[in-house]
């Protein structure tokens, strides 16, 4: 099954996540890594990440909604699944899928640094180019994408297409036809 136009290949996906993986573990050795994934679309990342990362690490996750069933985001920000510990003096590594408005992200990196983390960086696999509404510093972005709507490799389009292990341009036919 293919979907839509091909932007990133699974190899492309993979190759990227090693050297991101090699950067944290260079930079995080000595430290209290804990990475936090994003629910749900963090998870395909979450999971490739975590196993190139070469040091001992603890993981947790947070689900939020930001878009609802549309493809442009609100801006409003909800918690709905909440880390089940305290992050205080960890080194927290934030892992996201995209950013997009940048909205989701400036809203988590506000409200867990008032946990007061020893420190706290993002990861995320695509940055979407010049749309950033809020200025968001990701330190290990995987790639920067044009401003389409994109699926796979974890982000979805009503539910769907998560599973597809490249990322994905859906056009305007695919969008409707679901
Ligand atoms: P932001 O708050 O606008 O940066 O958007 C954050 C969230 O919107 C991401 O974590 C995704 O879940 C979702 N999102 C943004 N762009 C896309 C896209 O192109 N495809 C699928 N989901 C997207
Ligand atoms: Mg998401």
């Amino acid at each position: 099954m293919t979907v839509g136009n091909v932007l990133i290949t699974e190899d492309e996906i993979q190759d990227r996540i090693r050297l991101l993986a090699a950067e944290i573990t260079k930079d995080y050795e000595s430290r209290d890594l804990l990475l936090v994934g994003i629910l749900k679309g963090a998870v395909m990342l979450m999971a490739d990440l975590a196993r190139a990362i070469e040091l001992p690490m603890d993981m947790d996750f947070m689900a939020v909604s930001s878009y609802g069933a549309a493809t442009q985001t609100s801006g409003v920000v909800r918690i709905i699944k909440d880390l089940e510990r305290d992050i205080e003096g960890r080194d927290v590594l934030i892992v996201e899928d995209i950013i997009d408005s940048g909205l989701t992200l400036n809203y988590l990196l506000k409200s867990l640094s008032m946990r007061k983390p020893a420190s706290i960086e993002v990861c995320s696999l695509l940055v979407k180019e010049g749309l950033q509404r809020a200025a968001v510093s990701c330190k290990y972005p995987g790639f920067t994408i044009p401003p389409d709507f994109v699926v796979g490799y974890g982000l979805d389009y009503l539910g769907l297409y998560r599973n597809l292990p490249y990322i994905t341009v859906m056009n305007e036919e695919e969008i409707a036809a679901v």
